[in-house]
C-alpha cells in the first residue's frame, strides 16, 4: 500500500534519490567518449533512450528494420543536438541472418562498444507467426535476436572495456509481465509452434520477457567467468502508452489503460530505468540484477532459476547452431532435455 502511494506521488524509491517519476534526462550523467547500440530506437522508450544518451554526448548506433525510420530519428536527435554522432544501420531482430549481418557490419567499422541496450520489442496482435528461422515470432524478436546480437558483440565490449578502463554495460529491457507466465516456457513454445495448443499473444509476450530476465542471469555469470569488465542487468521500464500497446485496438485495452492512467509513466519516465542502469555511476559493478523505477527489484521466482537460465542458454545455442549450419531446426533439437545437476536450485 505504502509502495503504491509512493509510486503515485513519485517519491524517491531508494537511497539513490530516483523513483518512478524520475526521467531519463535526470538520471543520465555525461557520456562523452561512449559508444552505445540501442535496439528499437525508432519509437517509444528506445527513441527517448537514444535521444538522451546522444544529448549527453554518447555516439549512438540505431539499428532498425526501417532505415528510413532510423534516419528520421537521427534527424530529430540532430535538430536538438547539432553534431550528435548517430549511426543508422539495418537490423531485423526476428531474423538471425540479419543479426549476423548487422554484427559483421558493426564490427567491420572498428568502433569501440561500451553500451548495448537490448530494447526492441513486439507484442503480437493475436495470430501465431513464425520467424524465417521457424521460431515463434515474439520470442524470436524480443529474445532470440538479442541473444545472438549480444553473443556476437560481447567480445568487442570486453576489448573496449580492457582498452579504455571503462566498464561495459548490457541492459536487457524486459517487463514485469515476465511474471505472468507460469509453467514450462520451452514446452509452451514447442506446443504452440506445433499448433497443439491455441496461440495466446499475452503468454507469448510473457515468455519472451521471462527469457530476457533468464538471459541476463546466465549472461552475467558468463561475463564474470570470462573475466570481462562488462555487466549485464535487466529492467522493467514501467507501463507507458507506446506503439507496443497503442496499436492493440479494443475496448478492453482502452478501458484498462483508462483505469491505469494514473499509474502510467510518460515516455521520459519510462526510459529512466534503462538510462540509469546503462550509465549511472551507482550501478558500476552491479550485474545480473533486475531493476524497476531506477532501483533494484525482485523478479518473479521463475526468473531466478539457475537451471532455467542454463536451459534457455543451451536451447538458444542449439537454435543458432542449426540456423548457422543450414540444418533443419527440428523441434526435437530446438528443445533438447537438459540434465539437472544435483544441488542446482533457485538463487
Ligand atoms: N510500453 C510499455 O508499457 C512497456 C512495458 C514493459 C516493457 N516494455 C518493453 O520496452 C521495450 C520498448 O517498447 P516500447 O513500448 O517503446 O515499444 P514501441 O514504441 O513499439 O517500440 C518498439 C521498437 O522495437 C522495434 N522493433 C520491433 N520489432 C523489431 C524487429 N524485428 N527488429 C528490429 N526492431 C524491432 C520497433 O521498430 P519498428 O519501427 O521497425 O517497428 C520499435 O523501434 C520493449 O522491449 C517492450 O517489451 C514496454
Amino acid at each position: 500500500m505504502l509502495q503504491a502511494v509512493r509510486y503515485l506521488l513519485g517519491s524517491p524509491g531508494g537511497a539513490n534519490g530516483f523513483g518512478s517519476k524520475s526521467t531519463a534526462e535526470e538520471v543520465t550523467p555525461d557520456l562523452c567518449s561512449v559508444t552505445a547500440i540501442i535496439t528499437g530506437a525508432t519509437s517509444g522508450i528506445g527513441a527517448e533512450t537514444a535521444r538522451v544518451l546522444a544529448k549527453r554526448g554518447a555516439r549512438v548506433v540505431i539499428p532498425a528494420r526501417s532505415v528510413k525510420a532510423a534516419e528520421d530519428m537521427r534527424a530529430r536527435i540532430r535538430d536538438e543536438c547539432p553534431g550528435a554522432d548517430v549511426l543508422v544501420m539495418p537490423l531485423d531482430l526476428s531474423s538471425l541472418a540479419s543479426v549476423r549481418a548487422f554484427a559483421d557490419r558493426f564490427l567491420d567499422l572498428g568502433l569501440p562498444l561500451h553500451l548495448l541496450i537490448n530494447n526492441a520489442g513486439k507484442f503480437s496482435h493475436g495470430q501465431l507467426a513464425l520467424s524465417e528461422d521457424g521460431v515463434e515470432m515474439t520470442f524470436a524478436t524480443n529474445y532470440l535476436g538479442h541473444f545472438l546480437l549480444t553473443k556476437l558483440l560481447v567480445g568487442r565490449m570486453a576489448e573496449t572495456a580492457a582498452e579504455t578502463g571503462v566498464q561495459g554495460r548490457i541492459v536487457n529491457v524486459s517487463s514485469s509481465v515476465h511474471g505472468w507466465f507460469a509453467g514450462d516456457w520451452a514446452e509452451y513454445l514447442q506446443l504452440v509452434t506445433r499448433r497443439k495448443i491455441p496461440y495466446d499473444a499475452t503468454q507469448a509476450y510473457a515468455v519472451s520477457k521471462l527469457a530476457n530476465v533468464l538471459h541476463t542471469k546466465a549472461l552475467a555469470a558468463r561475463l564474470q567467468e570470462m573475466g570481462a569488465n562488462v555487466t549485464a542487468n535487466c529492467v522493467h521500464p514501467g507501463i507507458v502508452r507506446t506503439r507496443l500497446n497503442r496499436d492493440r485496438d479494443g475496448l478492453l485495452t482502452d478501458l484498462v489503460f483508462l483505469l491505469l492512467s494514473k499509474l502510467l509513466k510518460t515516455i521520459p519516465q519510462a526510459a529512466a530505468t534503462t538510462c540509469y542502469v546503462a550509465a549511472h555511476p551507482r550501478v558500476a559493478g552491479v550485474t545480473g540484477r533486475y531493476f524497476a523505477d531506477c532501483n533494484e527489484a525482485l523478479p518473479s521466482p521463475a526468473a531466478t532459476s539457475n537451471h532455467e537460465a542454463a536451459r534457455l542458454w543451451q536451447i538458444s545455442e542449439a537454435i543458432i547452431h542449426c540456423t548457422n549450419t543450414n540444418k533443419s531446426t527440428g523441434l526435437g533439437l530446438l528443445f533438447p532435455p537438459i540434465v539437472q545437476e544435483a544441488g542446482d536450485d533457485q538463487t
